[in-house]
């Protein structure tokens, strides 16, 4: 079975209505709201809105969202996520980003899985949240989480090890069945694309289990611009994608919102980048993986 996706990450969408103003006396929250409201010159939640609209017009199958689809992880946000995500035509996969779990409390309550579990329903192992496996045929989305909260001015991430151990054994058992694998994680993967206090923490354990167990894509979002690169595997190099963020309205090409469609056909995987020109988007350089 065939399978065409759509890829975008780091949407951003602000929504602050209802939120209890106590929430922000603290200094932190303070200096927060106001980067996520100066942030907003930056973006615009329409186009996200305009991506899942030629997600539909594409006929893809399924809409993936490599993370940080708030600014805060305020309820308020996830609410207008869900939101967006339940108006979808297209059925969307999700993982959360460094954003969204930006405090310790919506961090240790869950409240990315609460409000968006439903986009992430799949096999796991032993029950445990990540990574979960969404099958269609023989193509397997590998959904990771690096998300923590971290220190102010930091957006770093960490797989940690029992993830890392499970993710491990996905990937075997997955390659087992012949799988064409899709991993899906919000950090970066590929040494110094993202610097010092922005980057995957545990960088090195994931590029050695990639090593051993291999993947047929890895895709990530974090550093809002489009990255190639890639990662050695038992076989060969694993291809590794970055996309900008999905609402951006930086002017500069390689940071403008953009969304990719990959075609998954038996061992082929096709990839076609789509960028925002103001009022709709462009296709750019179609391209293997
Ligand atoms: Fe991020």
């Amino acid at each position: 079975m065939a399978l065409r996706f759509v890829h975008c990450s780091d949407i951003h969408l602000l929504d602050l209505r209802g939120t209890s103003p106590w929430r922000f006396l603290n200094k932190r929250m303070t200096g927060a709201v106001n980067l996520a409201l100066k942030r907003r010159k930056r973006h615009d939640g329409r186009i996200f809105d305009a991506i899942v609209a030629s997600a539909a017009k594409l006929a893809a199958d399924r809409l993936v969202v490599t993370g940080d689809v708030t600014n805060l992880a305020l309820q308020s946000e996830f609410e207008l996520v869900r939101r967006k995500f339940s108006a979808s035509p297209v059925p969307v996969t999700v993982i959360p980003g460094n954003h969204d779990a930006y405090t310790r409390g919506s961090a240790r309550s869950g409240r990315f899985a609460e409000y968006l579990g439903e986009f992430m329903a799949g096999e796991r192992v032993d029950d445990s949240e990540f990574p979960f496996v969404q099958r269609f045929g023989d193509v397997a989305l590998v959904g990771c989480s690096s998300a923590v909260p971290s220190l102010p001015l930091y957006a770093t991430g960490r797989l940690g090890d029992a993830q890392l151990a499970r993710l491990d054994k996905t990937l075997a058992r997955l390659a087992d069945q012949t799988c064409v694998r899709v991993v899906l994680v919000h950090h970066p993967v590929v040494d110094g694309v993202s610097h010092e206090r922005h980057d995957l923490l545990d960088i090195a354990a994931f590029q050695r289990v990639i090593q051993a167990r291999g993947a047929e894509l890895i895709l990530h979002g974090h550093e809002h611009r489009k990255l190639v690169g890639s990662l050695p595997g038992p076989t060969g190099r694993v291809p590794v994608h970055g996309i900008s963020s999905g609402t951006s309205v930086v002017p500069s090409v390689g940071k403008r919102a953009a969304f990719a469609v990959y075609d998954v056909d038996g061992a082929d995987i096709g990839r076609r980048l789509f960028v925002w020109n103001g009022a709709d988007f462009d296709e750019t350089e179609p391209t293997a993986a």
